[in-house]
């Protein structure tokens, strides 16, 4: 299973502060020293932390390669198009949430959806679609010619007892083998974490997990010891 790790919130450090640092495009050249398989960002219409250079930069000098979340707005198709990362994902998006709060209304969106696709595809973008692990998401993937999906997790990692992590789980092993049967790469991502990816290791057939929110919180927190020592050098006590 590959591991594509999603930098948004570097960013979203870097803005609240209107500075420069923490650079994404940093993380990201670091991440992949350490062995990522690939850099995820969500460029949102609010630009509420990746930006526009952030992108162009990340599309010139990373090496893996680049998975473009983006929502099926005409503003940001056309820069996907320009810019040409390998891969991107079609997500909803509402101005008002803090994340990705659930997968595409992919039923109810389809012609929307599916010109998208098209546009993407004649730039030669791959193209992943966010969709809940419901069997009917996948047809209707597979019948539009998305090239992925990428299953919402966030239900299963937000599952309190067992029992509902478990009927999760099984949700998402049918979604993965019906993809796999249609032809489709899948993916899968939102709420995994050190804890939960145990678990989700057992399902077979993914192909990537996207991860955010857990890795760079972890990174602030394993890297705080060596960012005070260095603090303490430079003032000498
Ligand atoms: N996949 C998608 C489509 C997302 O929108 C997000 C959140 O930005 C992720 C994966 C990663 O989720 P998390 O930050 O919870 O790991």
């Amino acid at each position: 299973m590959r591991f594509v790790l999603n930098v948004d919130h570097v960013a979203t450090l870097r803005n609240a502060r209107g500075e420069e640092q923490p650079d994404p495009v940093t993380a990201a050249l670091v991440a992949e020293e350490a062995g990522v398989d690939g850099i995820v960002v969500h460029l949102r219409e609010d630009r509420r932390h990746i930006t526009e250079r952030d992108v162009r930069l990340l599309r010139e000098l990373i090496k893996t390669k680049l998975d473009l979340e983006m929502a099926a707005n005409e503003e940001i198709i056309k820069i996907a198009c320009d810019v040409g990362p390998e891969l991107a994902t079609l997500v909803p998006e509402r101005r008002e949430e803090l994340t990705t709060e659930g997968g595409l209304n992919v039923i109810d969106n389809i012609s929307l959806i599916k010109d998208t696709i098209k546009e993407l595809h004649d730039s030669d973008i791959e193209v992943s679609l966010f969709v809940e692990p419901e069997l009917k998401n996948i047809e209707v993937a597979a019948e539009i010619d998305a090239d992925y999906v990428e299953l919402h997790t966030g239900v299963f990692a937000n599952a309190v007892t067992e029992a509902d992590q478990f009927d999760e789980l099984e949700k998402i092993r049918a979604a993965v083998k019906l993809a796999k049967k249609l032809g489709m790469g899948v993916n899968a991502g939102h709420g995994l974490n050190y804890q939960n990816i145990k678990v989700f290791r057992e399902v077979p057939d993914i192909d990537e997990v996207s991860i955010g929110h857990a890795v760079i919180a972890r990174a602030v927190m394993v890297g705080i010891k060596e960012a005070v020592r260095e603090m303490m050098r430079l003032i000498g006590g």
